[in-house]
């Protein structure tokens, strides 16, 4: 079959799910995550395969159920400074090499994720 876009060429929703899972499995054990994530990383989960889904091509199931993603204001309740963004991004990265995501689309994803969560900062580093 002819795979069209990064979802499908990845593995589709069975990708998104491992994948996904393994990086709140990631999140929920990081100190400098642990402080601003529910403890219930369930329904959290859920969006952002979601929203994976859609961003890499596949259908739009998270704005179907919730609108406009607007990332930057829905994060805005949460203080997300400069050192939040790197662990979010390590725990994405250890989260990829995990299950093996398959490359070239790793590297492409990884950096358009990068770009993503430095654009979600906005608090400085207190320390
Ligand atoms: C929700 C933190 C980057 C996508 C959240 C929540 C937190 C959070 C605390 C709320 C969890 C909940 O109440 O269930 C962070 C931090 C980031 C970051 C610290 C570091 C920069 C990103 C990036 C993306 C993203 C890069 C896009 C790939 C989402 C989505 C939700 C979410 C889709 C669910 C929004 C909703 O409730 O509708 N994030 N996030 N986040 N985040 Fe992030």
């Amino acid at each position: 079959t002819i795979k069209n876009t990064p979802y499908e060429a990845i593995g589709g929703s069975q990708m998104i799910d491992v994948w996904v899972d393994a990086f709140y499995d990631k999140v929920g054990r990081h100190p400098d995550l642990i402080p601003i994530f529910p403890d219930d990383l369930t329904e959290t989960a859920r969006k952002q395969k979601q929203f994976l889904t859609q961003f890499l091509g596949g259908p739009p199931l998270f704005n179907e159920e919730h609108g406009h993603p607007m990332l930057r204001a829905r994060h805005l309740p949460f203080p997300i400074t400069p050192k939040r963004a790197e662990a979010w991004l390590s725990c994405m990265n250890q989260a990829m090499e995990e299950v093996n995501f398959p490359q070239p689309w790793r590297e492409q994803i990884f950096n358009r994720l990068t770009k993503v969560a430095h654009h979600m900062v906005n608090t400085e580093d207190s320390d």
